[in-house]
């Protein structure tokens, strides 16, 4: 049987197969699925071994297991190191999904559950594709995969791991799917990532709470001063106030701008997908350019004070904050994570005390793509949907690709199958079947492709 026809033929069994890989609820952040988290790294290297892979291994880290599998066969051929993510993001809030969150289900050709688009999916269209290769022609170049429990937290572990096995990961290019499509038919290759830096903050006024009725007035609230911080961290151009913080900015070559303006990407649709009554960003940029190329700061979450039912009149202790900044090259996530706390510092009064973290630190990515390694991938997407590749830059932020790109210098081919609207990280992620099934026969005809250069 040909590849095209063994593919097409195991649609129901391959969409069953992932079924299963997205009713474990492997969510790296949450301590409770820690069994959970387990028993998806069991799973993926189960998965492995029916796709050709061997040697291979689960390797417990300080926090979850990486799964890693080689195949190593093809003498004189390319070595590629696949690299995905089986932990996904919490579920919650719970009830604002249409169906259970770890109960996969297809709706309107979409497949709905946690993990689907961001990455269980897209990890499986490769897993699929090589296993299609495996049990047909044969795997016709040299794979590593390595599949980490802990993206979604800031990949720690994994990045321990290189440092220490830097010859076992050793290929000639990064294959990664966790990234998107530009849009619906549009297929795309992503040249580039924001990087992430990730802070917490704790206000301290009062040495205990207050009743707000006794010492209101007299006495400094640490959430009114959380929120002037926050109001000034923005001018009215939407810049970041941080002194330094653009400084180092790469400026876009007007050739590059002219590429990315003239993307089929369709601003009617971003709006649709945001869902607010308007937009708003840094001044003088378009939005591509605001989400794509442009440094930010953003608040992810605030709390303190009382929030449950009714009133309670007082005065809190402490005030939190989690917040980040998105980083573009050549800017150094250290020297902005120090730009950054030097300029709260300043701003908040003597009144109270400010302990200040970084959570984590991931570095910006952008790389040409001229590398022969593109022009297969390009062709494999134009064959498998029917329309050219664009070749686009994305905001999200994948810590990996960075730290291999600096360590070893290859090509790093990001092919996403999501799409913008399906709902990453929030409920009723989605997926849609179309991609899956497209993504499986482009990535099999990728890795054949590759076997040719
Ligand atoms: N797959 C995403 C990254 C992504 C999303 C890249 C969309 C391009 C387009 C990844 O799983 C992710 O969510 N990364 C985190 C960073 C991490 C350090 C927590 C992010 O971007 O917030
Ligand atoms: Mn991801
Ligand atoms: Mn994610």
């Amino acid at each position: 049987m040909n590849l095209a026809e063994y593919i097409e033929g195991k649609r129901d069994a391959h969409l069953n197969e992932l079924f299963e890989f997205l009713r474990i609820p492997s969510v790296s952040t949450q301590s409770q699925h820690k069994a959970d988290v387990e028993r998806a790294a069991r799973w993926v290297s189960e998965k492995l071994r029916a796709a050709g892979m061997e040697k291979v291994e689960i390797i417990p880290t300080a926090m979850h297991p990486l799964v890693y599998g080689e195949c190593l066969h093809a003498p004189g051929k390319p070595t590629v190191l696949f690299y995905g993510h089986y932990d996904v993001q919490p579920a919650e809030p719970l009830g604002l999904w249409t169906s259970p969150a770890f109960e996969p289900t297809v709706r309107d050709a979409n497949l709905y559950a946690r993990g689907t688009a961001d990455d269980k999916g897209q990890v499986h269209i490769h897993f699929k594709a090589l296993e299609s290769l495996h049990n047909t022609a044969g795997i016709p170049i040299n794979v590593k995969v390595i599949i980490e429990g802990e993206e979604e937290v800031g990949s720690e572990s994994l990045w321990d791991f290189v440092s220490h096995n830097k010859q076992r990961l050793k290929a000639d290019a990064l294959i990664v799917s966790d990234t998107s499509m530009l849009a619906r038919g549009v297929p795309s290759i992503t040249y580039g990532l924001r990087g992430l830096s990730y802070y917490q903050i704790e206000i301290t006024g009062p040495a205990q709470d207050l009743h707000s009725g006794v010492f209101g007035g007299a006495v400094p609230n640490p959430l009114t001063i959380l929120c002037e911080l926050f109001a000034k961290l923005h001018d009215k151009n939407f810049r970041v106030t941080v002194p330094g913080f653009y400084d180092d900015v790469a400026p876009l070559s007007p050739a590059e701008r002219k590429a990315l303006h003239s993307l089929p990407w369709k601003e009617k649709d971003f709006r649709k997908t945001v869902g607010a009554p308007g937009l708003c960003g840094e001044r003088g940029y378009s939005t591509i350019e605001q989400v794509w190329c442009r440094p930010t700061l953003e608040l992810n979450g605030i709390w303190g004070g009382y929030i449950e039912e009714g009133s309670k009149t007082v005065i809190p202790s402490k005030a939190y904050a989690k917040f980040s900044t998105r980083l573009v090259p050549n800017q150094d996530a250290d020297k902005i994570s120090r730009l950054v706390e030097r300029h709260v510092r300043k701003l908040l009064p003597k009144t109270v005390r400010c302990k200040f973290e970084v959570l984590s630190t991931g570095k910006p990515w952008v790389a040409p793509y001229t590398h022969p390694f593109f022009e297969v991938a390009h062709k494999a997407l134009e064959k498998g949907f029917g329309k050219r590749a664009v070749f686009i830059r994305e905001g999200g932020s994948i810590p990996f690709v960075t730290q291999m790109h600096d360590t070893f210098k290859v090509p790093c081919v990001l092919i996403g199958f999501g799409l913008p609207d399906e709902n990453a990280h929030a409920p009723d992620e989605h997926m849609a079947l179309e991609n899956y099934f497209g993504g499986i026969k482009a990535m099999a005809d990728f890795y054949q492709g590759l076997a040719e250069l």
